[in-house]
């Protein structure tokens, strides 16, 4: 390690990170460019998963840098509460174009936590706009991720996010089971053919509680963070059409999926199921500048937007919702895509790591491997003594290998930045068999 430019490590409290482990086998990132980081001691490590999903265009895009320096000399900061500023709405009205038909309102925030408080607040006071005081109730999904706020921790569904918190979680809360069965869905590629009658839980859910006291369901519709769990053929069409007959509003986050990752602009369209919100954030700015948010159907919209118009429709909002520097990178990050037709060529590169992630299959450890779009899931076996350790070996390796991956317990994800070339996709799926080799 370079001591001369090592800081002190103490003080930084690292965010989901085992702080003591890190801190006594730093890897520290000092430059980004393209789709490659270079580490402090100068290697350089291909960036599997995009940053943590968020940086599609690679690092150090030249037409986000002038974007947002440009900003910060015209205008740094405006707020966006009873005054505006042009970037904000232009934002917004880009957004909209790509979202699914309706779908115009956009609400901001700074991340995907406060984008999915933001949907679930705004679910809540939707049914009270319409007088329907009595739906509270959110439904979420085992082995949901959304972001560490109350809201999201409450309709998560991963077990360490809320054993320590859950008595904060909010009390309205149920879940729908997950959908991952290995013994039916091993080595699937795309949307699994088992599963849509899962969706048929959100029935016994209704008749459990009363659709009357249901708000909403939030769903990612690929869930990334526990692992690429790939919604099975028929399953999202069947939770829509559970939540339409019952008046239950579906959220979609996309905070993962949104911008491109499945090879449409948004799951909802690359699968053909279009919720009542889309909550948004990450790639939305490249990764640049945090920005979030909730795309929002305009009859939802429509039906706050009520009483004297000098009345404030919706009593929530943040300092920094559609902060200029944010959105001078967001509108930079989707000029370039579409630009550049990068959607497209995600969606081009999903094949070959589909034929390339699924060649792994035989190499030592694999149990499981699953992909849609341009991302993909290795699971290796535990070892028996200490789960997770192989997961964090695979980590070690792969940086000695020239790869930074992503590891949660023992699954590795791979979600490569749509600038990637097919070589540098094939690369990164050989030096992983080349990983699996050497970890025991
Ligand atoms: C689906 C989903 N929702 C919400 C979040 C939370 O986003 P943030 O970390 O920006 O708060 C994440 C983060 O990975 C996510 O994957």
């Amino acid at each position: 390690m370079n001591t001369a430019r090592t800081p002190d490590l103490s003080s930084f409290w690292m965010p989901f990170t085992a702080n003591r482990h890190f801190k006594h086998h730093p890897h520290l990132m000092v430059a980004g460019e393209g789709a490659y980081f270079t580490l402090h001691d100068g290697r350089r490590v291909f960036d599997c998963l995009s940053g943590l999903w968020c940086t599609p265009l690679g690092h150090g895009r030249p037409e986000i840098t002038s974007a947002v320096s440009a900003q910060l000399a015209e205008l740094d900061f405006a707020p966006t509460f009873q005054v505006g500023h042009p970037k904000a709405f232009e934002l917004a009205a880009r957004i909209a174009r790509w979202a699914p038909n309706g779908m115009n309102r956009v609400f901001f925030s700074n991340s995907g936590s406060e984008a999915v408080d933001s949907a679930l607040k705004i679910a809540i006071a939707y049914h009270q706009a319409r007088g329907d005081a009595r739906r509270v109730r959110i439904i979420g999904r085992e082995r949901a991720y959304h972001g560490v706020g109350i809201g999201g921790i409450s309709a998560g569904g991963i077990a360490a996010n809320r054993r320590t918190f859950g008595a904060l979680a909010a009390p309205f809360v149920d879940h729908l089971p997950h959908t991952y069965d290995p013994a039916q869905m091993r080595f699937s590629r795309g949307q699994p053919a088992w599963g849509a009658h899962l969706a048929d839980a959100l029935e016994r859910l209704v008749a459990l509680h009363d659709a009357s006291t249901i708000a909403a369901v939030i769903v990612e519709p690929m869930q990334g963070s526990t692992g690429v769990i790939v919604p099975p053929v028929g399953y999202l069409e069947r939770l829509r059409e559970i939540c339409t007959r019952h008046g239950i509003l579906l959220i979609f986050d996309e905070v993962i999926t949104g911008f491109g990752r499945l090879g449409a602009n948004f799951a909802a369209q690359r699968l053909n199921v279009t919720p009542d919100m889309i909550v948004f954030a990450k790639a939305v700015t490249n990764g640049a500048i945090p920005l979030g948010g909730v795309i929002v159907d305009q009859r939802i919209h429509d039906a706050l937007m009520q009483g004297p118009d000098q009345t404030i429709e919706l009593f929530h909002g943040y300092t920094y919702s559609g902060h200029p520097v944010a959105c001078a990178a967001g509108l930079a990050t989707l000029e370039v895509m579409e630009r550049d037709g990068l959607i497209a060529r995600a969606q081009a590169l999903s094949a070959v790591l589909e034929h390339e992630v699924h060649g792994l299959r035989d190499e030592p450890h694999v149990v499981d491997i699953r992909n849609i779009g341009l991302a993909a899931a290795i699971d290796l076996t535990p070892r028996p003594d200490a789960p997770g350790a192989r997961g964090r070996a695979a980590f070690e390796r792969g940086i000695e290998a020239g790869l930074l991956l992503r590891f949660t317990a023992d699954t590795v994800a791979v979600a490569p930045p749509f600038v990637s070339t097919e070589d540098e996709v094939r690369h990164m799926i050989g030096a992983l068999r080349t990983v699996l080799r050497r970890v025991e």
